[in-house]
């Protein structure tokens, strides 16, 4: 489940999908057992589903709609993101699930509506990055959302920019981690890890995933913290020093040998501990999730956290 055109085979290429497919669902139908979500528009299209903006009838809400298809090799997809939003509802930093169903040949899943992903915010910048300061509180909630999904024994496995999201309006200086369809349950219910299987099939994106996911090793807490590294290096620094490398071998090794000044030529060199931290985490290891956080406040004088991020200003 390589999450790059150009690496599926020809026969999933002709199927259009996510923003390229025709719209799933037409405006003004309602979903739902009380047929309550009224669908209004299409928002987003990722690689596999389909997000529109809808209409909760009974308070008259705005809430987002994710939609995949439930036949195909993908329909597990978004059965699994339901689980893991079902566990993770009510804890910050992930999207409330209101509902989850079918309809015709499709799934859905209503959840809490939330603002800008934080690729389409860099992207829209002048400067094409997001400033320091931003970017290192954006970098301590993740650490926060992260330590809160790994401690109910999920991994996420693709985090990136387009998988976080700024909240609306009194939450707009919140992020949230969306997008779980390729995560992984890594512990037992006795809370033990699961045992590590020797190969395992590539999850995630090429450009932000761990250099241990391009050997096919089974991941662990620490590689969605690698994904956090490389998403934050691309929002700081506007690329990453891989952006145009197309051979995967080639990729991993630049991930192994890249020196952090090379990946983050802005940062304060102190923020190459980070990188040091990560090195040294094993899959099974439990992160020191506020080292890291103390770490990215290091990288700057002051943490405001009332500040409006630059795109709300
Ligand atoms: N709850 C939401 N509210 C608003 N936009 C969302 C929401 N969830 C996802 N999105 C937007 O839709 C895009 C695709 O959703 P995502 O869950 O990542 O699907 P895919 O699995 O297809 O990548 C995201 O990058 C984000 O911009
Ligand atoms: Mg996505």
């Amino acid at each position: 489940m390589l999450n790059r055109n150009r690496h599926v085979n020809k026969n999933q290429q002709k199927e259009l999908r996510g923003k390229s497919a025709p719209p799933y669902l037409d405006s003004r139908i309602c979903l739902g057992k009380y047929k309550v979500f009224q669908i209004d528009k299409m928002i987003a299209g990722g690689g596999f589903g389909q997000i529109y903006r809808a209409t909760n009838l009974d308070n008259n809400e705005e809430v987002a709609v994710k939609v995949e298809k439930s036949v195909g090799n993908d329909a597990q997809r978004i059965i699994l993101e339901s689980k893991v939003l079902e566990e993770m509802l009510g804890v910050p930093h992930f999207p409330r699930m209101f509902y989850v169903g079918p309809y015709k040949g499709f799934n859905f899943i209503v959840m809490q509506m939330l603002g800008l992903n934080l690729g389409d915010i860099r992207k829209a910048l002048p400067t094409r990055k997001i400033s320091i300061h931003s970017a290192v509180r954006l970098g301590i909630q993740i650490v926060e959302g992260l330590e809160l999904l790994h401690s109910k024994g999920w991994i996420h496995r693709d985090l990136k920019p387009t998988n976080c999201c700024v909240g609306l309006d009194d939450k707009r200086k919140q992020v949230f981690i969306v997008d779980f369809g390729m995560s992984r349950r890594f512990k037992n219910d006795d809370g033990s890890h699961r045992d590590a299987r020797f190969y395992c099939g590539f999850r995630g994106t090429t450009r932000y995933c761990s250099y241990k996911m391009h050997d096919r090793r089974e991941q662990g807490p620490v590689d969605d913290l690698w994904c956090l590294y490389y998403s934050l290096a691309e929002l700081i620094e506007g690329q990453l020093p891989w952006r145009d490398v197309e051979s995967l071998e080639e990729l991993a090794q630049i991930k192994k040998v890249c020196k952090h000044e090379m990946i983050f030529p802005s940062m304060p060199t102190k923020f190459a501990s980070f990188d040091r931290n990560l090195r040294r985490l094993k899959q099974t290891s439990t992160p020191d999730y506020q080292k890291f956080q103390t770490i990215l406040a290091s990288c700057v004088k002051f943490v405001d956290t009332n500040a409006e991020f630059e795109w709300d200003s």
